[in-house]
């Protein structure tokens, strides 16, 4: 076989989705991602049904996986997997398979850090245009609202973060409040499209520096549902399209002034969004009007903006060029710095 080109496996299991994609190089053969229904009915993942969702999952997606790629495990040349952060049970599911995969096959076998499948995601080749360092990656998911200034494919430092929930949080839990099934962030971005983005206007919330607080946000959508539907009880229902649009116009505002803050700060105007909620419509639009103040933006497709393991594969890609391998006494790891 060519020396010069590598099949990486990679495994992503951190949270509630169970993926597996196969790179060739720095392209992507295929990318499986299973999700887990159970959560829907509980309003938010349950960290126990995840861990046994992934169990059941894992053998099935790894499979179709190699399927789809054309190619047999034994054409691989390393297995990158998620290390963390996420939820304890899910994460090791993930990485047992992947160390005992590694083990069997004998290639080697590479951690990657979540959040930088975040941000590397960008640059899965698909002819597009990737970016120059340094970038800023403003990473917007369920467990993350991160304003990171990357400088190399691995040298990656957070300058702003949120001190409480994440973006993808407000979306879900107010979604939540409104009667929307989790998560949230899809349905309030399709009801937003026909909303009217100022018809309720909700507080910003205050954050030193070029952090993030959105739990005062929560706290004030709760109370002004709460005071409307004293007066109207169908206030909800008749009002749902311009509440969403509201929310959303607001968190919309939240994330960006700090981002133009970052931009201004460290003078680097590449930036690249990435996470689940980096899916949203109204933050792609919002992103995409900053050309226009000379910014250089990126987003990154569609399939590789919520938690996949194509962008696992990516990560994994950089560090197999260099040689940066794990030990089998590599653990699951919930909160690893970034
Ligand atoms: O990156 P991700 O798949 O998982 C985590 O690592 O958290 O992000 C999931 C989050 C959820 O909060 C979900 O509501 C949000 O991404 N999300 C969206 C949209 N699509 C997914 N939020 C707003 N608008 C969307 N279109
Ligand atoms: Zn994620």
């Amino acid at each position: 076989m060519d020396t010069q080109i590598s099949y990486i496996l990679a495994i992503e299991s951190s949270c509630d989705d169970t993926s597996c994609a196969v790179l060739k190089n720095d392209r992507v053969l295929s990318n499986v991602v299973a999700g887990q229904e159970i959560h829907t009915k509980y309003g938010g993942v349950v960290p126990e049904l995840a861990s046994r969702a992934h169990q059941s999952n894992i053998v099935p997606v790894v499979d179709q996986a190699l399927k789809q790629a054309g190619i047999s495990k034994e054409n691989l040349t390393a297995i990158a997997f998620t290390r963390g952060p996420g939820l304890m049970g899910s994460l090791l599911v993930g990485s047992s398979f992947a160390k005992s995969l590694s083990l069997a096959l004998n290639i080697p076998l590479i951690d990657v850090h979540h959040m930088h499948g975040h941000i590397l995601a960008h640059f899965i080749n698909e002819d597009q245009k990737t970016p120059d360092f340094p970038f800023l990656g403003v990473t917007i998911s369920g467990g993350h609202t991160q304003i990171v200034k990357v400088t190399d494919y691995h040298e990656m430092e957070v300058i702003g973060t949120t001190q409480d929930d994440a973006i993808g949080e407000a979306f879900d839990k107010s979604g939540k409040m409104l009667g929307l099934g989790y998560p949230a962030g899809p349905q309030i971005d399709k009801l937003a499209q026909e909303g009217d983005l100022k018809k309720f206007p909700f507080p910003v919330p205050k954050a030193p520096d070029l952090n993030y607080s959105f739990s005062g946000f929560k706290t004030a959508v709760l109370y002004f549902i709460q005071r409307e539907v004293k007066k109207d009880p169908d206030f909800v229902e008749k009002n749902l399209k311009d509440i969403c649009a509201s929310i959303q116009y607001t968190l919309i505002k939240i994330l960006f002034q700090k981002v133009e803050k970052a931009v201004k700060q460290t003078g680097i105007k590449s930036v690249a969004i990435g996470g689940g909620v980096s899916a949203n419509s109204g933050i792609r639009a919002q992103l995409l009007s900053y050309k226009n103040k000379g910014w250089n933006v990126f987003i990154p497709p569609f399939q590789y903006t919520t938690d996949n393991a194509a962008m696992i594969g990516i990560s994994g890609y950089f560090k197999y060029l260099e040689g940066n391998f794990a030990g089998m006494e590599v653990t699951a790891s919930p909160r690893i710095e970034m």
